[in-house]
């Protein structure tokens, strides 16, 4: 769509200027026992491409075609009533239980055990949570003797019986779910909640030394609390916890321009947060590093609970819950949000884009046909190569365009992120045209880079922003190749209006 007039934005990438090395967790995802996410999305025994654990093969090859690192489970909300005993051992003897969280039936006809035999199966690390909303410390220990101690207590002797003679060695572990928000089941203030989460930590340290723990943070920055619960529950906390959370989705409520810009509201979240871990390490002389975890992020509709009032007071198994579907213009605010994720790769060491199957997920599995690609699969897919490289600052000078963002300011027409591998010389840079209505010519600078090559250059576009894929056309909106070329060191492109871009180099570090 080119109705206005065309904007400019210049970049220089230089590799002595480095953000950090990009974890590999930063590129999670998360499956939560809502709506389709688990049953009918990664489990559906009854399905013609199912494996014999129940597993569908299509969904589990475009989990791996996706590149996704890491799997955060059970909840989300759910969790907060969960308990896990429930889940595992003889199917048939499983209890049926009502989920609050959801107004759901839960059949835990999927459980821990399945979950990691999953994990396995997709080659992605599993990340539990555990019940501190309903259960507590007890709970939390018990599980975690099921799944990690190798033998020779009840709890472990009964996982070998349930079929996992080998410990699931699970070393990521969430004290709970956004236990900040007054939804949550058992939702408590900062300072109680600060000190369960320490004295469950410390616990469950005393069982597994190798534990790396996830304290909640915020649900999202708009939380009358923000700040103030993540300066509390890290008081209680910071000598203990290696991770905190941040949780943040975005909706395009009808101005296209603001939505656009949320990478920026994303880059003062995790400003904030990292502002305040300093401030408590600060305050408390603490000489931990504690990271960010951005476990819960993604464009979402929030109609979830209009969905449930619809239904009225039915308690139905896997509802058709937060089926969102993605736009091009949703696609380029999550590609935004992975190219804050990647400039702050400093701070924030994990993150999972919430969620994967059905449920505001990238990917959809019809209940009959194969499963399919959301428009969001794309950045998230063209980031993933950036796991185990380095994040280069990104000097990025550009038009501005319109925003309601903050009191209303202009934020930059384009958002960069770049990711260099000084052994192999493979270099890509993800960027974003937040413009509504012009191209953006622009110009990133390499000469500090030696011997550059363009290997390929894609953009995710379309001339209807709002244009998605569905069941009957799956491939509507797909990745198209960019026209660019290296000029004398630099590279030259012309990013559509609200689109995706990304561009492999190759440098010629062996000529150097
Ligand atoms: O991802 C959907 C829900 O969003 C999760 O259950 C909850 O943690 C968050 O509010």
């Amino acid at each position: 769509m080119t109705t206005g007039h065309l904007r400019r934005a210049a970049i220089v990438v230089h590799p002595a200027y480095t953000v950090a090395d990009i974890d590999r967790r930063l590129f999670g995802s998360f499956v939560e026992h809502l709506g389709r996410g688990v049953y009918g999305g990664i489990f559906d025994p009854h399905h013609p491409l199912s494996d014999g654990n129940g597993f569908r093969r299509d969904v589990l090859d475009l989990v791996q075609e996706l590149g996704v690192t890491t799997v955060r489970y059970p909840g989300g909300n759910f969790v907060s009533a969960y308990d896990w005993r429930d889940g595992v051992g003889p199917r048939a003897e499983r209890p049926t239980r009502l989920d609050p969280a959801w107004h759901s039936v839960e059949t835990n006809a999927f459980g821990l055990d399945e979950f990691v035999a999953w994990c396995r199966a997709a080659h992605v690390e599993p990340m539990l949570a555990v019940n501190l909303g309903t259960a507590g410390i007890r709970s939390a220990l018990q599980q975690l003797e099921y799944a990690n101690h190798p033998s020779g207590t009840t709890l472990s002797d009964e996982r070998r019986a349930n079929g996992a003679d080998e410990p699931h060695d699970i070393t990521l572990w969430c004290l709970g779910n956004e236990m900040d928000g007054p939804w949550q089941i058992g939702h408590m203030d900062a300072i109680a909640y600060g000190k369960l989460a320490a004295a469950t930590g410390a616990a469950m340290r005393a069982i597994d030394p190798r534990l790396e723990l996830v304290v909640c943070g915020s649900s999202n920055d708009r939380m009358d609390t923000f700040a103030t619960w993540e300066r509390e529950v890290l008081t209680q906390t910071i000598d203990l916890v290696d991770y905190i959370s941040c949780h943040q989705y975005f909706r395009n409520d009808g101005d296209l321009d603001a939505f656009l810009a949320s990478g920026v509201a994303m880059d003062r979240f995790i400003d904030t947060v990292s502002a305040t871990i300093a401030h408590v390490k600060a305050a408390t002389g603490s000489t931990r590093d504690v990271a960010i975890s951005f476990d819960e992020w993604n464009v979402w509709d929030y109609v979830a609970h209009d969905e449930i009032a619809a239904r009225g007071l039915a308690w139905d198994t896997a509802p058709a819950l937060l089926e969102d579907r993605y736009t091009v213009a949703d696609a380029v605010v999550v590609g935004d949000m992975l190219i804050s994720l990647l400039n702050h790769s400093d701070v924030v060491r994990a993150a999972s884009l919430a969620q994967l199957v059905n449920v505001i997920g990238p990917i959809v599995a019809p209940e009959e046909g194969d499963a399919w690609r959301q428009t969001t699969f794309w950045p998230f897919a063209d980031a993933r190569v950036a796991a185990g490289r380095t994040a280069l600052r990104v000097a990025v000078e550009a038009d501005g365009c319109t925003s309601a963002i903050g009191a209303g300011e202009p934020v930059p027409v384009v958002a960069a992120a770049a990711a260099w591998d000084e052994r192999t010389g493979k270099l890509s840079v993800f960027l974003v045209n937040r413009s509504i209505d012009a191209p953006t010519t622009v110009r990133v600078d390499l000469s500090a880079f030696v011997g550059v090559a363009l290997v390929a250059a894609r953009t995710l576009t379309h001339d209807d922003p709002l244009a998605g894929n569905t069941d009957d056309q799956p491939n509507r909106v797909a990745p198209a190749e960019l026209p660019a070329a290296v000029v004398d060191g630099v590279l030259e492109l012309l990013a559509p209006a609200v689109s995706w871009c990304v561009v492999h180099l190759m440098v010629d570090v062996h000529g150097r």
